[in-house]
């Protein structure tokens, strides 16, 4: 399993695309058929977002907020994702860079050591966060998930170094190799901020990663989390939710005008938060495939099966998530639902045409299946138009589409489109 281990398994996102263009397009993953022919994903009803549990209908976006809503995130907790706690008691931060004039002094970075519990220095995580300095407004920023930590994800010397995880569960230095630098420059020119996370600091990304992350500490004395209690993409979320917490506090920060984004399982990540949190004003969620916004019940690339094999993802998720491997008919949840649960804030997916393993064109149709509800609000989705074709720009309405050409990864010229969304949307 070439993700089990995560310092080995990219340096950065580019990396790792490698190592998982090796995956598809086999026949099998962890022994499980994989399909990639469109003749063959099989007949499948997808639930109605608009159609309560109790069979009435929703009408207006009142009944959507107050009532449909709250039973779709329920289920999302309790059969995929898995209930998280609220905010802790002993959140605190420590702003140890208070403003730092860099990049020629376009931008202070600041940054900050989010502490999850009172004296553990053991669950904790670094935020690093870049500001327009020409402005006295409070900035708009995009937080980004990284697979890596801050001091490998931009070329600033400024930044603490980050540690990672080794096999046996320590946490290592960093290693900086080649690797695509996240672009803070671009979004500044464009008056956002920039602030980053390296998951890792909220919670392993292994197997046998519960002990050292921050589920460790709400176990009660349990061995591992019950059924329906949080994997590891519910945890990442969760600290996504205490850097809101943190920005909140931030008078440089516009925290009503914030934007998430990740890729690949923190595509899915990010998914969770902005549907768990509402505080996000959008989400930019790139390639984020199964167990994200594509459609479970189309069978096509990675099914529920293959990402909660025991033996590939199954700590990510709810352990309720794997029961609906073989009887997605009866999963309570979709990608379609998913994606609902953004509304009405803007919601762009990114994803790539060669990306088979991730299903682009069931991300797409999940959006379709979505857009009833953004339409509950005025807001527009794909609408009725074939699936796009590669580097179309013209879908990035609030519930957005957008396919670059080429596969499992966020090219540079993706970011340039972020960019125009955020201006689109978050402050226009
Ligand atoms: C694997 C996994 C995907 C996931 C991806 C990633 O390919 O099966 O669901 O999105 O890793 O995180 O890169």
């Amino acid at each position: 399993d070439l993700h089990s281990f995560p310092t080995r398994r990219s340096s950065d996102l580019h990396i790792a695309v490698k190592l998982i263009a090796s995956e598809p397009p086999a026949d099998t993953i962890a022994g499980i058929p994989v399909n990639y022919d469109e003749s063959k994903v099989g007949v499948y009803t997808l639930p109605d977002p608009l159609t309560m549990t109790n069979g009435k209908k929703v009408k207006s976006a009142a009944t959507w907020i107050n009532k449909r809503r709250p039973e779709l995130v329920k289920l999302f907790e309790e059969f995929q994702f898995g209930k998280a706690p609220g905010k802790p008691a002993d959140l605190h931060f420590n702003l140890f860079d208070k403003g730092t004039p860099v990049f020629n002094g376009t931008a202070i970075r600041k940054q900050v050591t989010v502490y999850f519990t009172k004296d553990s220095a053991d669950h904790k995580m670094d935020l690093l966060i870049y500001l327009p300095a020409n402005t006295n407004k409070p900035a708009p920023l995009l937080l980004n998930v990284s697979f890596m930590p801050n001091s490998v994800m931009v070329e600033d010397a400024g930044i603490r170094p980050g540690y990672m995880w080794s096999r046996d569960g320590k946490r290592v230095p960093a290693t900086t190799s080649a690797f695509r630098k996240f672009d803070v420059e671009k979004f500044i020119k464009n008056g956002i901020g920039v602030a980053l996370v390296y998951y890792g600091d909220i919670e392993p990304d292994f197997k046998s990663g519960l002990p050292y992350g921050i589920r460790s500490q709400y176990l009660r004395g349990a061995e591992k989390p019950a059924a329906d209690e949080w994997g590891a993409i519910a945890a990442w979320a969760w600290g996504l939710s205490r850097a809101m917490d943190y920005f909140e506090t931030d008078k440089d920060i516009d925290a009503k005008k914030i934007a998430v984004t990740g890729a690949s399982r923190l595509g899915k990540t990010v998914l969770w938060t902005g549907a768990s949190d509402q505080r996000f004003a959008m989400v930019i969620a790139s390639i984020s495939g199964e167990g994200g916004a594509a459609l479970s019940r189309r069978n096509f690339g990675e099914t529920v099966a293959h990402i909660t094999d025991t033996a590939r993802y199954f700590y990510q998720f709810a352990p309720n998530y794997h029961s609906y491997s073989y009887k997605l008919n009866e999963l309570p949840v979709d990608g379609h639902l998913l994606i609902s649960l953004i509304a009405p804030r803007p919601l762009l997916l990114q994803t790539g045409n060669t990306d088979f393993w991730s299903d682009p064109k069931g991300e797409f149709l999940a959006a379709i299946a979505a857009e009833p509800v953004y339409k509950l609000f005025g807001k527009n989705g794909p609408g009725a138009i074939e699936f796009p074709a590669p580097g179309d720009t013209t879908l990035l309405n609030p519930l957005g589409y957008y396919m670059h050409d080429g596969g499992h990864t966020v090219l540079p010229s993706d970011y340039d489109i972020f960019i125009k969304y955020m201006l689109k949307y978050l402050f226009p």
